[in-house]
Parts: structure tokens; C-alpha cells; sequence
């Protein structure tokens, strides 16, 4: 079950992943001869036949969504939308539901396996849904499901959840590995020959992973993951496979008490205007898909009161850290080996942009030094081993976002000076050494 391995005998110990406990005993030959019986005898067709005309995408009503989608819901596709318990999976799903009746004029099918009838109801009055954009299947059965999608062909499938989903030609309980598979294997043909786009909600493990087999990653034609935090209101939309479009990409968006509206493209969201004047923090700007997001970063050093140093990162790779402050200590002589560093990127946002280095390093010496950066200024730059400050992709596209929000200079990487152009006063730097120089200049960053 931890890693999706198929085993013909029951086991104590996965072999493949060595989980205890985890192993189902399923024959693979068994999983494809379901997944063939749901299908029909395959015989080859030319390409021009499959490619059939444009087949329009449906909007969600969300652009953000959209955008993380390729477009819109593909028909006929089988998507995941992952995330922890509470997160809002169901409420995003209920108002795509809603856009999707608002843009085809024909309600949407909801089948819930969690919530009765009434509870959705409730809740579709809450976030001001129209009644008449759904029809509740209160059942949890993959077969009335695929029966009723084929009978309907409503515009949209939502299934809540995987979890939940029963299938009776299968072993198990619900949300076992045998029985999300064997949902999966009953939901995919059924969406692909009805043309219904399927939406499968899904909860997340601890790990990140979607609980169950990883291999329903591999099933689906989409994963989108729902992520947050629980008492914040941010919610990010990802997109981590799309078969019909690019992944990485990233939709912004916001819980309120009357659901979930979407942040629009330039949203000062991941970061605080009144902090930024504190040492310790830095703002810079990474890319995620193809939005680029401004993103404060915020440090602090204190002097560790045991011979082991503490280093606590949030949404930063507490490994990028160690690398950042080792190359600080030896490039760029700042010591900080021996005290506590702790890294928070604001708004729950992951940095996994390599173009936010320099950022992070300038906000760890700002908050050793207490100096602070200038109030609107923003950081670029990949790290390097040797201290050296790399170039980042998109430089234009993220220096436009900054302009936007109002952001006056910015430090970047010395070889991208040229592609800079007019759109903010910029200082180029070579190392991290410059960096840390100029930033403690009062007179680099002045406008006019
Ligand atoms: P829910 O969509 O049920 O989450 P999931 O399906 O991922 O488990 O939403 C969970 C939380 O969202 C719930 O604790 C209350 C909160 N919430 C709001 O803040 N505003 C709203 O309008 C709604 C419907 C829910
Ligand atoms: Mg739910």
C-alpha cells in the first residue's frame, strides 16, 4: 500500500519499499484483466481518426484553476484533486461545479460518499451556489456512479471521495489499495467513453503522498493537490501531472467564510507590507508555472545556547539552508556556525526556486547584522557552491510582477544586467560577498 507494489502473495514486509504491514496480495494479471473487461476489444484506428476535431475544454469559472488545468476540463479526463482533511478540497470542488453550470447552462453530478444531500446543500447555500447547478448522488457505489454519468452525461463528475468510493467487484474496504484501484480501473473508461470529465477527490497522507497506492497517480490523466494551511486562509491549487497541459504550474487562492475566491494575478499575498521594514527579511520573486509570485522571506539568528546549532526552516529545503549558510561562513566571511538559524517563507508558500538564494542569504546576514533592506527592494539570484551568484530564468517577466506591486530596485545576478532594461533600477552583483556589501550601502538604493 506505501509504494503501490503489486505482490501475488501476502507479505509481512514490502519488499520494495520495506513498509510493515503494507502488502496487499493482488495478481497484476488480475488488475489488468479488470481494467480490461471495463473496456472494449481494442482494434487500432488511424491518428487522424483519433484526432477528431478541437475538443473544446470547459471552464471552471476560476481562472486560476484554469490556468493550473491547461485551459479547462478536458472531456472525457480523469482528474485527481489531492489534499489534507479540511484543507477544502470539497468546497472547491462544489463552486468548479457551479462554474462549470454556469458556463454549459446543464447542472453537474456530485456524488458523495462523505456528506448527505443535506450537508451539501448547506453548504452550496454558504458559498452562494446556484441549487440548480447539482444533482447529489448520494452513493458511493462506482457502479451507480459510471451508470448514472452514462445516463446523465452531466457536464462534470465530482466523486467525494476515492476514499469513500466502493467498488464490489473488488476485495477490501473502501479506501483500501485494491478497492481505489479497482475504482479507478471502473472510472477511467467509464469518463472516457461518456466524455464526462471526472473529478476524484482525494485525501492526502502525512508524507504528501495520496493515501493508497502511488500508482493512482500514474491511472489519472490529472493531479492537482489542494494545499494550505488549516487556520490561514491561502490555498494553493497545484498542478503536479497534467496530460493536456504543463504542470507546475500554481493557482492562488483564498478561504473566506463564504468559500473560496481566487487571488488575482498580482496579489500582495506572500508578503506582509508592514513587516518588511524589519532586518531579517527579505523580498524576492519566483516562479511557479508560468505566474510569477513576489515572496517575502524571513530570518532570524540567535546565538546557540548548546554546542549544537539549530536550523529550522518553513517552506524553504532545510538542506538548501545548510548549503546557503555554509557558503556565507566560507565565501563571504559571515560567521554564523554557531548560532540558531531559522527560515520562514510567509503565506505558506514552498520556495523550490532555486532564483530565491540570494533572497534567503541576504535575509540571514540582515538578520545577523540587524540591518534592514531597503523597504522596496527585491533579491534574484541562484547560489552557488562558490559563492557566486547565478543567473535566473524569466528575469523580465519577474521584475514586471515586482514594478507591479509596487517594488522600486532590485538586486540580480550581474551577467542579466542587459535583459533588465528599464523596468526598475538594478544592481548587478557576481558573488554573494557583493551582495552582502551593497545591501549595507544607504546610498545603492535611492530613487531617480
Ligand atoms: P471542506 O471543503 O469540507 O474540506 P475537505 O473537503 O478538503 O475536507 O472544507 C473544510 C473547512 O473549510 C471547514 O473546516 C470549514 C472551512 N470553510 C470555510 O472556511 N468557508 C466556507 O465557506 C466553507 C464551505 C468551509
Ligand atoms: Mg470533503
Amino acid at each position: 500500500m506505501a509504494c503501490g507494489q503489486l505482490l501475488p502473495k501476502w507479505e509481512g514486509r514490502c519488499p520494495a519499499c520495506g513498509a510493515w504491514n503494507s502488502v496487499e496480495a493482488v495478481s497484476p494479471v488480475d488488475v489488468l484483466a479488470t481494467m480490461q473487461a471495463k473496456g472494449e476489444s481494442p482494434s487500432p484506428i488511424s491518428l487522424e481518426a483519433a484526432s477528431g476535431g478541437p475538443r473544446e475544454k470547459v471552464a471552471t469559472g476560476f481562472a486560476e484553476a484554469d490556468r493550473v488545468l491547461g485551459g479547462g476540463l478536458v472531456p472525457g479526463s480523469l482528474l485527481l484533486l489531492g489534499g489534507d482533511p479540511g484543507v477544502g478540497k470539497s468546497t472547491l470542488a462544489l463552486q468548479i461545479g457551479q462554474g462549470v453550470f454556469r458556463a454549459t447552462g446543464r447542472p453537474v453530478l456530485y456524488c458523495s460518499g462523505e456528506e448527505s444531500p443535506a450537508q451539501l446543500a448547506d453548504r452550496a447555500q454558504r458559498v452562494g451556489c446556484d441549487i440548480a447547478s447539482l444533482m447529489v448522488l448520494d452513493s458511493a457505489d462506482i457502479d451507480a456512479i459510471t451508470a448514472t454519468l452514462v445516463e446523465k452525461k452531466p457536464p462534470l463528475a465530482i466523486v467525494d471521495s476515492v476514499q469513500t468510493a466502493r467498488a464490489p467487484m473488488a476485495v477490501g474496504v473502501p479506501g483500501s489499495p485494491a478497492q481505489i484501484r479497482e475504482a479507478i480501473a471502473t472510472l477511467l473508461p467509464a469518463a472516457k467513453k461518456s466524455g464526462v470529465p471526472i473529478l476524484l477527490i482525494a485525501h492526502v497522507t502525512k508524507d504528501g503522498a495520496i493515501a493508497g497506492p502511488r500508482t493512482l497517480e500514474h491511472m489519472v490523466d490529472v493531479v492537482l493537490y489542494f494545499e494550505g494551511e488549516r487556520h490561514g486562509e491561502l490555498r494553493l491549487l497545484r498542478g503536479v501531472k497534467n496530460r493536456f497541459g504543463s504542470t507546475g504550474e500554481l493557482g492562488v487562492f483564498r478561504m473566506s467564510g463564504s468559500g473560496i475566491e481566487e487571488v488575482e494575478a498580482s496579489g500582495k499575498v506572500f508578503f506582509d507590507e508592514g513587516s518588511i521594514r524589519s532586518s531579517g527579511s527579505a523580498l524576492t520573486v519566483v516562479r511557479e508555472g508560468r505566474r510569477p509570485l513576489v515572496v517575502e522571506v524571513q530570518a532570524l539568528t540567535v546565538k546557540s545556547p548548546f554546542g549544537l546549532p539549530r536550523r529550522t526552516t518553513q517552506g524553504f529545503e532545510a538542506n538548501r539552508l545548510h548549503l546557503l549558510l555554509a557558503v556565507l561562513e566560507r565565501r563571504a566571511g559571515v560567521r554564523l556556525s554557531d548560532l540558531d538559524a531559522y527560515v520562514n517563507v510567509v503565506g505558506g508558500m514552498r520556495l523550490a526556486d532555486p532564483g530565491s538564494d540570494l533572497a534567503v542569504a541576504l535575509a540571514l546576514v540582515s538578520a545577523l547584522r540587524d540591518i534592514t533592506l531597503a523597504p522596496r527592494l527585491v533579491v534574484l539570484g541562484e547560489v552557488g557552491l562558490g559563492g557566486e551568484v547565478r543567473r535566473v530564468p524569466e528575469l523580465r517577466s519577474r521584475l514586471a510582477e515586482a514594478a507591479n506591486l509596487g517594488m522600486e530596485f532590485a538586486i540580480i545576478p550581474e551577467i542579466q544586467k542587459g535583459e533588465a532594461g528599464s523596468i526598475m533600477p538594478v544592481i548587478g552583483v557576481t558573488s554573494v560577498t557583493a551582495a552582502v556589501t551593497v545591501m549595507a550601502e544607504p546610498g545603492a538604493f535611492r530613487s531617480g
